[in-house]
C-alpha cells in the first residue's frame, strides 16, 4: 500500500461543471486552478479529474481522439502543469482519467486502422477478418477494411487490442494476448502514461481496467466474492507488464482500476485500489437501490430497505460481510474505495434530508477505505433526471455545474447559458453553506478533520462491526487508538448503553448516564 493513501481523501471533478474561467459556458482547468482554495478548504489531499484529453464528447470524454492533447474546452497542455503547480502547493495530488480499453473512432491509430490497405495501424484494434464473419456485438460495413470491428462501450468507441485470452484456430484473428503484434499499443500506453507522470501528475484512474483482454474474466457480476484466477491470465500478463514498467521508476504513483472487483484489480493486477459503484450489489443497499433492483428501475425514490433510509428497514450486513471478505482476499495489498457517487450514477444527496446526508458522510468519512468525494455531493446537490447530454443518458442528472453562489449561474459561468443548467435549490450553495456551521459543507470539512486527526479512522486501521442494524456501531483502532462510530439513519429514536463519553462528534445525539440517544439521522464519533 503506498504509505499517501492510508490517510488520502480524493475529490473527483467533473471538469466540464466545476468551474467556468472564460465565460464559454463550460468548466475548464483554469477554472479548476482558480479554485484550488476551496478544495484545500476542504480537506482532501488528492483529486480526480474526469477526462480532459482531446474528444468527440460522445461518451462525456471517455471517446479520446488524442490523448497528447488537452480537449480544447478545457484548455492547455500549460494550464494542466499550472493547475498541477498550484496543487502540488497545497499538498493535494492530482490524478488523471485513463481510458485504455478503447478510444474515440475518431482517433487518428483507429482511422489508420480501419484502411483496407495494411499498416502500422492495423493490429491496434479488434477486428474480424472478414466484413462478413460474425461475432457478438461487433460493427460492420461502416468502413473500406475487410472486417468489422468489436466496440468497447458505444459504437463509437472501437476496442484497443490487448489480445484474447485464448487463440481460437477458427478465428486467427483473435490474438494472442503475449502476441508480438501487440506489443506497440501497449508500449503507446507506458509513454502516454510516463509523459503525464514526468509532467507531474500523481496517477491514474484507468477506465475499465478489466476489460483490456478479451474473453478473460474482466468484471464477474453474478459473483463479486470471486477470486479465483483462471481466465485471468491475459489481463494479469499486460497489467504487470504495464504497471511493472511504470513501478520502477514512479514509487509514489497511484494507480486505481474502475474494476469493481478489488481481488482481481488490487491482488491479482497490481493496482492500488478499486471501486464499489452503488450500482453493484451489495453496495446498492446502503442507498442507491432497493435491493435487489436493477438499473431498468426508474423510480429512484423508492428506498425500499436501503440502510441510509428513514424507515429503518434496511441492515449493513451485506456490505459489512462484502467487505470483510475483500479485506481478507487483499491481505496487506490493499484498500478499496466506496465512493459517496460518481459522474456515473445517481447523485447520493437525491431525495435525502440535509441531517441523512451527513449521517452518510459521518459512515463513508469512518469507515475502512479510501474515501472518495464527488463533487458537490459535499453542498447535497441533487440530480437532475430531466438531462441526456454527451451520451451520458440518466448520469448526465449528477453532471451538472457546480453550485457556488446563489446568485446568476451558481457562480459557475459568467455565460448566460450553461452547457449543462444549473440546479435551481437555494441552500444548495457553497455560498449559503458557507455561512452555517451546520451545514452539510461545513460538516464534511469537520469530519475529513476527524478523519485525518485520529489515526484510528486511517485506511490501513482494523475495523470490527459491532452491529449491522439501527443503530449500528463500529469500532476502529490501530492499536493505539481506538474510536467508535455509531450511525442511526432511521426516523426512531434509539437508546443504547455506552462505557465511554468521549465526545469527538455528534449529531442530534447525546449521552448522560452512560447511554446514548440517538434522534432521527444521528451519529456519534467516540473515542474509546
Ligand atoms: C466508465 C466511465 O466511468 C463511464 O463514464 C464511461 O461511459 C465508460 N467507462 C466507458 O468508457
Amino acid at each position: 500500500m503506498l504509505n499517501w493513501l492510508d490517510s488520502a481523501v480524493f475529490y473527483q471533478i467533473y471538469p466540464i461543471s466545476f468551474f467556468d474561467s472564460n465565460g464559454d459556458g463550460m468548466g475548464d482547468l483554469k477554472g479548476i486552478e482558480l479554485k484550488a482554495d476551496y478544495i484545500k478548504s476542504l480537506g482532501v489531499n488528492a483529486v480526480w479529474l474526469n477526462p480532459i484529453f482531446k474528444s468527440p464528447f460522445k461518451d462525456g470524454g471517455y471517446d479520446v481522439s488524442d490523448y497528447l492533447a488537452i480537449d480544447k474546452r478545457f484548455g492547455s497542455m500549460d494550464d494542466l502543469v499550472s493547475l498541477i503547480k498550484a496543487f502540488k502547493a497545497r499538498g493535494i495530488k492530482v490524478v488523471l482519467d485513463l481510458v485504455i480499453g478503447h478510444t474515440s473512432d475518431k482517433h487518428e491509430w483507429f482511422k489508420k486502422s480501419a484502411k483496407a490497405k495494411r499498416n502500422e495501424y492495423s493490429d491496434y484494434y479488434v477486428w474480424t477478418n472478414s466484413v462478413f464473419e460474425n461475432y457478438p456485438g461487433i460493427v460492420r460495413g461502416l468502413y473500406y477494411r475487410d472486417g468489422s470491428y468489436l466496440p468497447n462501450y458505444y459504437a463509437s468507441q472501437p476496442a484497443l487490442n490487448f489480445g484474447f485470452e485464448n487463440v481460437d484456430e477458427n478465428c486467427p484473428w483473435k490474438m494472442h494476448y503475449t502476441d508480438e503484434r501487440l506489443k506497440p499499443l501497449r508500449q503507446e500506453f507506458i509513454n502516454i502514461m510516463r509523459y503525464y507522470l514526468d509532467l507531474g501528475v500523481d496517477g491514474f484512474r484507468v477506465d475499465m481496467a478489466g476489460s483490456i483482454v478479451k474473453e478473460g474474466w474482466g468484471f464477474d457480476g453474478s459473483n463479486l466474492c470471486n477470486d479465483a484466477e483462471d481466465g485471468l491470465q491475459g489481463v494479469k500478463w499486460v497489467w504487470n507488464e504495464i504497471l511493472g514498467a511504470l513501478r520502477k521508476e514512479y514509487k509514489d504513483k497511484v494507480f486505481i482500476a474502475e474494476w469493481v472487483m478489488p481481488q482481481r484489480s488490487v491482488k491479482t493486477c497490481g493496482f492500488d485500489l478499486d471501486f464499489l459503484t452503488h450500482d453493484t450489489p451489495p453496495f446498492n443497499s446502503l442507498y442507491r437501490y432497493e435491493k435487489g433492483t436493477n438499473l431498468e428501475d426508474t423510480d429512484y425514490f423508492v428506498r425500499g430497505d436501503n440502510y441510509f433510509s428513514p424507515n429503518g428497514k434496511g441492515s449493513l450486513e451485506d456490505f459489512v460481510s462484502y467487505a470483510e471478505y475483500l479485506y481478507k482476499a487483499l491481505g496487506d495489498k490493499g484498500l478499496f474505495i466506496a465512493p459517496t457517487g460518481t459522474h456515473d450514477e445517481v447523485r447520493m444527496p437525491t431525495g435525502k434530508s440535509p441531517d441523512m446526508i451527513k449521517t452518510i458522510f459521518a459512515f463513508l468519512l469512518t469507515v475502512k477505505q479510501v474515501p472518495f468525494i464527488y463533487y458537490g455531493d459535499e453542498i447535497g446537490l441533487e440530480h437532475d433526471f430531466t438531462l441526456s447530454k454527451d451520451g451520458g443518458g440518466v448520469r448526465t442528472g449528477a453532471r451538472t455545474p457546480m453550485q457556488w453562489t446563489d446568485g446568476k449561474n451558481r457562480g459557475f459561468s459568467a455565460r448566460k447559458l450553461t452547457y449543462l443548467p444549473t440546479s435551481y435549490k437555494k441552500e444548495q450553495s457553497v455560498e449559503s453553506q458557507e455561512q452555517d456551521a451546520n451545514s452539510i459543507l461545513n460538516t464534511v470539512r469537520e469530519l475529513i478533520k476527524i478523519r485525518k486527526q485520529y489515526p484510528a479512522l486511517n485506511a490501513s486501521s482494523n475495523q470490527t462491526f459491532i452491529e449491522k442494524g439501527y443503530p449500528a456501531v463500529f469500532e476502529r483502532s490501530n492499536g493505539e487508538q481506538t474510536v467508535i462510530v455509531i450511525v442511526n439513519p432511521s426516523n426512531q429514536t434509539l437508546k443504547k448503553k455506552v462505557s465511554y463519553s468521549n465526545v469527538i462528534k455528534m449529531q442530534n445525539a447525546e449521552i448522560s448516564d452512560g447511554e446514548i440517544t440517538l434522534n432521527a439521522q444521528s451519529f456519534a464519533i467516540l473515542l474509546k
